[in-house]
């Protein structure tokens, strides 16, 4: 793999960013659950169960789980009886996610930027460590509102950075170096996982985001911390 493209939101080439991040998720599919695993110690799973416990009931609606990955999130939504449709660029880790049964509802290969669908399509959009790797942010946000129906919700449950300062502090050394390493060792993909531990300490401020999210239409947006204020689930709602 080559060199990674350093992460800036806006930045003056996301597409070019967008190709190095889709093979970077082409290449790392072999061994991307049971990493995603390894590496939170399996509280990754917790966090995706604690959406449903703050969003309102999605059985029979129809929800997008953007940048759906190998599907763990959308499997979730497709327990709660939602319909499902569930997005994701990487065609490798959509066909991963159909083979272990995870993808029960329409897959759609597309960039989260540019939804192949209709205005007010949607009840719910969901997105799980996704919001992070898109680089074009104000595109997304903005196509994220356009499929939403007036009052409907946005979720997004991502890693961020914790407020305690000695939680911080081990936590970045386990970005910086445990992270990289026990990622490479096991995917042979060293840079990919150094890159995606450097997107963490890159990404915008959760509050930063909030405002982006009231610039284009959400309003009521509340965050819920998990495990030490390593990871949030952020909710907000389409304007009605
Ligand atoms: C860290 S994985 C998360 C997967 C899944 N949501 C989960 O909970 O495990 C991030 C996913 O986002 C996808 N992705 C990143 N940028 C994207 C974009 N602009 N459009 C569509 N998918 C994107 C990647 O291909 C990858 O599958």
């Amino acid at each position: 793999m080559k060199d990674p493209v350093s992460y800036e939101i806006n930045n003056k080439a996301p597409e070019e960013k967008k190709r190095f991040i889709q093979n970077l998720f082409d290449s790392i599919v072999p061994t991307y659950d049971l990493l995603n695993h390894v590496l939170s110690a399996g509280i990754d799973t917790l966090w995706r169960k604690n959406i449903f416990r703050l969003i309102d009931p999605v059985k029979g609606k129809p929800v997008i789980d953007l940048c759906c990955g190998t599907g763990d999130l959308s499997r979730l939504l497709d327990k709660n009886e939602a319909r499902l449709f569930s997005l994701d660029f990487s065609m490798n880790m959509l066909r991963r996610g159909i083979e272990k049964n995870a993808l029960c509802g329409d897959s759609v290969a597309a960039d989260a930027s540019r939804i192949p669908f209709s205005d007010n399509t949607f009840h719910t959009a969901t997105i799980a460590f996704g919001i992070r790797n898109i680089p074009d942010l104000d595109n997304f946000i903005r196509e994220v509102h356009r499929v939403i129906i007036p009052g409907g919700q946005f979720v997004i449950l991502e890693l961020v950075r914790p407020a305690n300062k000695i939680i911080s502090s081990l936590y970045s050394m386990y970005l910086g170096k445990i992270l990289p390493f026990i990622g490479g060792m096991i995917s042979g993909e060293r840079i990919a996982y150094k890159y995606l531990s450097g997107t963490i300490a890159t990404f915008i401020d959760p509050l930063d985001l909030e405002v982006m999210l009231e610039k284009y239409g959400f309003v009521s947006t509340t965050h819920h911390l998990q495990t030490f204020g390593v990871a949030s689930i952020i909710i907000c709602r389409r304007m009605k």
